[in-house]
């Protein structure tokens, strides 16, 4: 197995869950700002007011990063720092501290991929009908200029939205994540159609306003299937059950990737949502379908099917006492080769896995160590299983380990650590765990001391 020369090896973050500061230097609140306040919202009543304290201590992270090797590092940009209102005035300071960083990633030797919105949406906006307003799309295209014009001399790799089916169903329909709401499905749908558009609207903006070349494009959840077989009946089984839609809940691909990558609703979704469609209008479909440069996907486990009576799809239940990280998420490598290869095979675009990692239970022990071993195997796996993609003739061209370091899971709050970095979160302290020392020569040998196991 060997990684292709340029293979791009990377961490992620996201704004809310790293920064902190989440009342300084004139950032507006999100509705993340608002949602922890909600008792009973979030793990232990935590918020991400200080986070992981990126927001002080960027130039330290940037050094850890530079030690480590990395070769880029996607990160997000809070919206309401930069805009506090959502739309109209740019807040100088917030912008001068992603323009800050992005210099200082370049300095290091790491390519900034940059994500627009993943979920700290302007408080502000929400308060004016947020998502289910048709004006986000316009907000978000307002904010995505900005941000090309102020970046784009020097940050080639973007991405729009992170992961729709989570801010627009866990958050309007679940009730989970902020802002909290559990509307009808109809609006759900609503609000996802206008995050689609955004999503066009915002590729057409960073396309314009950028004033140097770049590559854009999106991050949903991969929800992945695993056929049970390598049986060609298996594999059209989770084929088929991957891109379709069946239920009346955000969990599929083809709702939130077909219309960006071929301008079309998903026939069966159509069908089964046929009450409750949002209005689209003439026109929507083609905005929503801009031409990208890559497919990104988020993959952190995937679930088995095989062919049952008729070829039909059916759901193998995971074996008893397969491995769980601490969120029991189950432990399923074959979700990077299966996720990756079937996606690529449908939208034809390279691939970047964007998100993949696991939270465990880890300290610092009485050595000033952090012994993870877990996330060690757990990536050490799923990359295998990557590299067989792309012996196999994937165009995968890059990883971003979730997490760099300990941050704010979301209504998790500080439960879950997915770092490669520990955070301690009293202190503010950084400390490499085992898998950070080990990804650094992952990165070192672009792969190539992975074992073939899948
Ligand atoms: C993804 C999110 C990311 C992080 C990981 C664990 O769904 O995009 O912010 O919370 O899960």
């Amino acid at each position: 197995m060997a990684f292709p020369q340029g293979f791009v090896w990377g961490t992620a973050t996201a704004s809310y869950q790293i920064e902190g500061a989440a009342h300084e230097d004139g950032k507006g609140p999100s509705v993340w700002d608002m949602l922890c306040r909600r008792p009973g919202a979030i793990w232990n009543g935590q918020t991400g007011d200080v986070a992981s304290d990126h927001y002080h201590r960027w130039a330290e992270d940037v050094a850890l990063m530079k030690r480590l090797g990395l070769g880029a590092y996607r990160f997000s940009i809070s919206w309401p720092r930069v805009i506090p209102h959502g739309t109209g005035n740019v807040n100088a300071k917030g912008l001068a501290f992603y323009d800050r960083l992005v210099d200082a990633l370049l300095a290091a030797g790491v390519t900034p991929y940059v994500t627009l919105f993943h979920w700290d949406y302007p408080y502000d906006l929400y308060c004016r009908g947020g998502w289910l307003n048709r004006d986000s799309a316009d907000w978000f295209a307002e904010y995505a200029t900005v941000l090309a014009a102020k970046l784009g001399d020097r940050v080639g790799h973007w991405m729009t939205l992170n992961e729709p089916q989570c801010f627009v169903g866990l958050g309007h329909f679940d009730g989970r994540h902020a802002p909290g709401d559990r509307l009808n499905w109809a609006e759900v749908l609503r609000a996802a159609h206008h995050a689609l558009l955004a999503h066009g609207k915002g590729v057409q903006a960073i396309r314009a306003a950028s004033p140097g070349p770049c590559q854009v494009g999106f991050a949903p959840v991969g929800v992945v299937r695993i056929p049970a077989t390598d049986s060609a009946a298996d594999v059209e089984a989770a084929r088929a059950d991957m891109f379709a839609v069946t239920a009346r809940n955000q969990w599929n691909n083809t709702w939130w990737m077909d219309p960006v990558f071929f301008g079309t609703y998903p026939a069966d979704g159509l069908a089964l949502y046929a009450a409750d469609l949002p209005p689209i209008r003439d026109g929507d479909l083609e905005t929503i379908r801009q031409p990208l440069d890559f497919f990104g996907a988020n993959i952190y486990t995937g679930s088995t099917v095989r062919a049952g009576a008729g070829g039909q799809p059916e759901a193998v239940p995971d074996p008893v006492g397969i491995g769980l990280t601490g969120f029991k998420w189950p432990v399923t490598p074959a979700a990077l080769y299966w996720g990756p290869r079937l996606f690529f095979e449908r939208y034809r675009l390279p691939v970047y896995i964007t998100e993949n990692g696991m939270s465990g239970t880890d300290w610092v022990g009485p050595d000033g160590a952090v012994h993870d071993a877990p996330r060690i195997d757990y990536t050490a796996e799923h990359l295998a299983a990557l590299g067989r993609a792309v012996d196999d003739g994937v165009d995968v061209r890059g990883y971003f380990h979730w997490s760099l370091m300990d941050n704010f899971e979301w209504a998790e709050g500080y439960k879950e650590r997915f770092g490669l970095i520990h955070t301690d979160f009293v202190t503010g302290k950084r400390t490499l765990k085992d898998s950070a020392l080990w990804y650094k020569d992952v990165i070192a040998a672009n792969g190539a001391n992975l074992s073939a196991k899948r």
